[in-house]
């Protein structure tokens, strides 16, 4: 069978060619820009296997990046594995927002493949981060990430409970906590909670949580003149900002996204 046939079928069983053709160039382990030039090609018996095993496990529900190990964020290709949260674009709302402004040192709270983090490092080359999670397996991956970018050296990866091991002043806080309230976790597509890491997702209460102790903590981390940039979920608005305020955070303003949801504050200044 050539690779064309194989597309085809795949396309059958699957329903989205762009998805077969992603798994296809995953599994021959090519740029899928350049799956054209494959396409007369015999299809090697091992690489045919994978290709169909990849496929079987897009049609149990896994997501795309974690079956092919990788995910495009802010331009760039990030690692990606089922112990981090697959990058999602409406994130990158918080790097657009961040660039809009200066900053020398910055915290990700809650950093899973580091995406944030490392896309802001590498556009601006003289700022250095830390990356902090309470999760291990992700701090690997985000380290991974650091490595390939050629950034380990401006940046570092703490495991901790948001600011519990943190020390330090940073110019710029920014966090995509896990915001989805608990009673919430049921109506989400059954491919994001089973394969992605629950405490990527949810804090097993209101969903508020990580911004108590996001807004509480960057009093003692945050510079005078810096920011703290969080992205929320739908209608969390009023509830974040208010936690802003009540943490002493007197201006706050939302972003969209590109929806028109309000998605992001970006909080500064204490009274
Ligand atoms: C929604 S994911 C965001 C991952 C990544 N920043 C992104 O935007 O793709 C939230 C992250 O917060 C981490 N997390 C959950 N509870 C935490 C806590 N108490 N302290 C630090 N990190 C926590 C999770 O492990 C997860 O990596």
């Amino acid at each position: 069978m050539i690779v064309s046939e194989a597309l085809r079928l795949g396309v059958q069983s699957l329903g989205h060619a762009r998805e077969v053709r992603l798994l296809m160039a995953a599994a021959l382990k090519i740029e899928a820009g350049r799956l054209i030039l494959h396409e007369d090609v015999a299809l090697d018996e091992a690489i045919g296997a994978m290709f169909w095993a990849y496929i079987q496990r897009r049609l149990d529900g896994a997501p795309i990046s974690q079956i092919i190990g990788r995910r495009q964020f802010w331009g760039r290709d990030f690692k990606v594995t089922q112990d981090v949260l697959d990058p999602r674009p409406e994130t990158e709302g918080i790097v657009a927002e961040a660039l809009t402004g200066s900053f020398s040192n910055v915290l990700d709270l809650g950093t899973g493949s580091g995406a944030i983090l490392i896309s802001l490092l590498m556009e601006r080359p003289s700022a250095n981060g830390v990356g902090v999670d309470a999760s291990e397996v992700a701090l690997e991956v985000a380290r991974c990430n650091s490595q390939a970018f050629d950034i380990e050296q401006r940046c570092s990866f703490k495991h901790s409970d948001w600011f519990h091991e943190v020390s330090g002043f940073f110019d710029l806080i920014v966090s995509n906590p896990p915001y989805i309230p608990a009673k919430e976790l049921d109506a989400l597509d059954a491919g994001v909670t089973s394969f992605e890491p629950h405490m990527a997702l949810t804090d097993g209460g209101d969903g508020l949580s990580a911004y108590r102790a996001i807004f509480a903590g960057a009093a003692t981390h945050l510079t005078p003149v810096g920011r703290i940039i969080v992205e929320f979920g739908a209608g969390q608005g009023p509830d974040v900002a208010a936690i802003a305020l009540a943490s002493g955070w007197k201006d706050s303003e939302f972003r969209k996204d590109l929806d028109g949801r309000d998605r992001i504050l970006v909080a500064q200044n204490r009274h």
